[in-house]
């Protein structure tokens, strides 16, 4: 059947001016962009969204991150796009992720405490339902 997920383009792709490029490589995929917004995520939902990593090294450097600036956020449908997507995005370190996925040709190490990887996509249909609802009304 056909899934949801969310996609984010974090606070340093929409920065460095990639959500284009991101957003075409999802429709060039054959995914279809149901819903798409601009917000600069709040502390508070990140916190919701980001639950699963409170207390590791690198949660609060993540949600100052994430707090930092504006972020494009899009409901992508299409049957196993969230195994589809991630694999579109590659590896969560963009250093060692493929050339060819998102984050192989976009990204890089900045030598930060958190990695920024352009994209976020969700793990599961769990997830993707949980996220959805903290991003999206109704
Ligand atoms: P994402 O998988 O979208 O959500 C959790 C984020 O935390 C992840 O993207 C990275 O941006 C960041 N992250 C995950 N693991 C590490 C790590 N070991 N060190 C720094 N940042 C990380």
């Amino acid at each position: 059947q056909i899934e949801r997920t969310l996609v984010i383009v974090k606070p340093d792709g929409y920065s460095r001016g990639l959500t284009g490029e991101v957003l075409r490589r999802i429709e060039a995929k054959g995914y279809t962009l149901a819903e798409l917004q601009v917000i600069s995520p709040d502390r508070e939902r990140l916190a919701k969204h980001y639950a699963e990593h409170e207390g590791k090294p690198f949660y609060e450097p993540l949600v100052d991150f994430m707090s930092s600036g504006p972020a494009v956020f899009a409901i992508v449908e299409g049957h196993r796009c969230i195994e589809g997507f991630r694999a579109l995005a590659g590896a969560t370190d963009p250093t060692a992720a493929l050339p060819g996925t998102i984050r192989g040709d976009l990204g890089r190490d900045w030598g930060l405490p958190v990695q920024q990887n352009i994209v976020h996509g969700s793990d599961s249909p769990e997830s993707a339902e949980r996220e959805i609802n903290i991003w999206f009304a109704g």
